[in-house]
């Protein structure tokens, strides 16, 4: 049997550098080794968002076209939206009989949420039972195709640890040996950090889209952090202490690159304007083939639609042949 696995991102729109060495790059590899389920995870972003969803649709789209420019093959890998598969909601509501409410009540990915909605609001009232249920909907994701691993950031590894936790509890209480207890299948790349040094994020105003141009990557990068110490072009660098520029060196230059970076920085032959401009054209040439399929797709948003529509309809009857199992199993009329 080849194994499965499952994951999900939710629809944040144009998706940013740390996305891509962080997950995507991780899927197109994965693709090839399991059969592979990718979605757009559009109910998770009402848990928190519901009040925002005047970009939901375009968002939805953006995240399509950076997964399919990056190199997820609909043909090797069945992409979806979440909502397109209602399959998944009727397992949401089996799973959430069985869960127990303390288990929810101690994921601390939730909890965390629970914190920065009160604080931001003021008040509880914010954390909605849809939101409560998060954990449950995101076993009822993996659960659907019965999933044997979950390619996940660390983060996410306490919903992993919920999910093989309700698996379980099922089949001990129908009897049954159907559920698998999906692994996580951590991702062990560096993280990218943000032009800033803090954490890639949109919401930070520090990222690199996938889909800037190169126009707009070279000038982002020129404001990258470098080496705060140096004042003058000639003074010797110190590249340990260059929180960013440095740091992207290491992640896109091969071994021969980074040397030489390191040697003229710390010789005081390297100045960090033309490091940048160097850097920015590197990191521009990595994703050229990339943004041009990009631009591609953003003017043939319909292919992109299709390949949504058939790929939700693949999973849609994989996901009915589990549930007319587990209907059964749990003994449903
Ligand atoms: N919770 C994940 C996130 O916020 C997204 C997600 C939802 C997911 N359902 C999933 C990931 C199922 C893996 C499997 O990033
Ligand atoms: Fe960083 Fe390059 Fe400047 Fe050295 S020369 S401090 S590596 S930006």
């Amino acid at each position: 049997m080849t194994e499965r696995i499952v994951s999900g991102m939710r629809p944040t729109g144009k998706l940013h550098l740390g996305h891509y060495l962080g997950v995507i790059q991780n899927w197109v590899e994965l693709q090839h080794k399991y059969e592979s389920f990718f979605f757009v995870a559009d109910w998770h972003a009402l848990t928190t968002k519901y009040d925002k969803t005047e970009n939901l649709k375009q968002d939805t789209l953006e995240v399509v076209m950076d997964w399919l420019a990056s190199g997820i093959d609909p043909n090797v890998a069945t992409i979806y939206v979440q909502s397109l598969v209602p399959e998944i909601a009727e397992l949401n509501t089996y799973l959430s009989m069985i869960t127990p409410q303390n288990w929810v009540e101690r994921d601390p990915t939730l909890k965390d949420m629970a914190k920065i909605l009160r604080t931001k609001e003021g008040t509880n009232s914010q954390i909605s039972y849809g939101l409560m249920g998060y954990p449950v909907l995101m076993s009822a994701d993996i659960m659907m195709f019965n999933a044997t691993a979950v390619p996940v950031g660390i983060d996410q590894v306490a919903h992993i640890e919920i999910t093989r936790d309700i698996a379980r509890r099922f089949n001990n209480i129908y009897k049954t040996e159907f559920f698998n207890e999906a692994k996580p299948l951590l991702n062990h790349c560096s993280l990218i950090c943000g032009l800033d040094g803090n954490k890639m994020g949109k919401s930070f105003q520090n990222d690199i889209k996938i889909s800037d141009s190169e126009e707009v990557t070279a000038k982002k990068i020129m404001s990258a952090i470098t080496d705060r110490s140096r004042m003058r072009k000639d003074d010797p660098g110190h590249p340990d202490e260059c929180q960013v520029a440095f740091k992207y060196w290491e992640i896109f230059a091969d071994e021969e690159q980074k040397n030489t970076v390191r040697c003229e920085c710390e010789k005081g032959q390297r100045g960090c304007a033309d490091c940048k401009r160097q850097l920015g054209k590197l990191i521009n040439e990595k994703f050229a083939p990339i943004r041009e399929k990009r631009r591609y797709y953003e003017a043939h948003p319909e292919e992109v639609r299709a390949i949504i529509e058939a790929g939700s309809q693949k999973a849609r009857k994989e996901a009915q042949k589990i549930l007319t199992e587990v209907r059964n199993i749990i003994g449903m009329y």
